[in-house]
């Protein structure tokens, strides 16, 4: 009996802690050497993270003074607040994040299977949302291109933060293409006034475009996803603003994949790519990280 209370106290605990872990915290700290996986020393923090990710028992990260340390999904319940002033990250990535560009600290890289970008032309680092310096990237009518992949099959959901300098007539905010007309697009700005997200598919075309009007200057939240092969989702800041039949979105090598465009003024930060649609409940744990 005793046994039988523990399985299903630990059961609910792993449940629970799933939901919970998907937040990133601050100002915690971990300090319990029980769940500490390992210790080492990175000169960067997407090395650390990567470090993270190849290890499939990694649930957290503390990297502070260029040490890395991983811990266990467990060590969550030994976290403390932290006194000092220096930000602790906890970092946990969905199985179904296959692609992502956390742009910290001067670096660009994708830190999941090295996606990158293949030009860079007219472009700087510059603050995040969060006003951190060097962590997000400003586009002066470029578009950063990404080396030829099969980044989508099937179900996806593509998202990216970004604010726009100025609003410009069919202007890119993503784009993913191969040569043969099969793709997926967002758009700052279309013929009817707003944002729109499409899909491309065997000469057909699907729009769905944004309830809200963007404005210049503000960060957005941009989610675009496709379920079931068929219904498309486009959010805005974690809300659902428009719902749509789709194009299945086979797994073709996209050739020409960008984040931002020719005409494009504006900067973006934490681009991630998934290989499901993510659930709403998913997408507002997103928004909160
Ligand atoms: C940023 O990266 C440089 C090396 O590229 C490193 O020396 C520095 O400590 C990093 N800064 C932060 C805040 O992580
Ligand atoms: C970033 O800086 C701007 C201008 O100094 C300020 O208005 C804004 O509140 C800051 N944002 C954060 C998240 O600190
Ligand atoms: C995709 O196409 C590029 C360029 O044509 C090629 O180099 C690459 O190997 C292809 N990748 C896959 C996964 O087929």
């Amino acid at each position: 009996m005793r046994e039988f209370l523990v399985l299903i106290t630990f059961n609910l605990l792993i449940g629970y802690l799933e939901s919970e872990l998907l937040n990133m915290e601050k100002n915690l700290i971990i300090h319990n050497s029980k769940f500490l996986i390992s210790s080492s020393l990175c000169n960067a923090k997407t090395q650390c993270i990567s470090k993270c990710l190849k290890n499939s028992n990694c649930g957290f990260v503390i990297y502070k003074d260029k040490s890395c340390d991983l811990f266990t999904k467990l060590a969550w319940l030994y976290r403390t607040p932290s006194t000092n002033d220096i930000i602790h990250k906890r970092i946990l990535f969905s199985k179904n994040l296959k692609y992502y560009w956390p742009i910290e600290n001067l670096s660009l890289e994708e830190i999941i299977t090295q996606a990158n970008f293949i030009n860079k032309e007219k472009w700087s680092f510059t603050e995040d949302r969060f006003n951190s310096s060097n962590s997000a990237i400003e586009l002066n009518g470029n578009h950063l291109v990404l080396e030829p992949r099969i980044y989508f099959n099937d179900d996806f959901t593509v998202m990216v933060w970004a604010k726009v300098n100025e609003l410009i007539l069919e202007s890119s905010l993503f784009g993913c293409l191969n040569g043969l007309g099969e793709g997926v697009h967002i758009n700052f700005l279309g013929g009817k006034g707003k944002a729109y997200y499409a899909i491309y598919s065997k000469g057909s075309a699907m729009f769905l475009d944004l309830v809200t009007d963007l404005k210049v200057g503000v960060w957005y939240h941009f989610i675009i996803s496709l379920e079931n092969r068929k219904i498309a989702y486009f959010y805005l800041n974690g809300k659902l603003e428009k719902i749509g039949q789709g194009f299945y979105t086979s797994g073709v090598n996209r050739t020409s994949c960008f984040f931002g465009g020719h005409s494009t003024r504006a900067v973006l930060d934490d681009m991630k790519m998934f290989n499901k649609a993510l659930s709403i409940t998913e997408i507002q744990n997103e928004m909160k990280n």
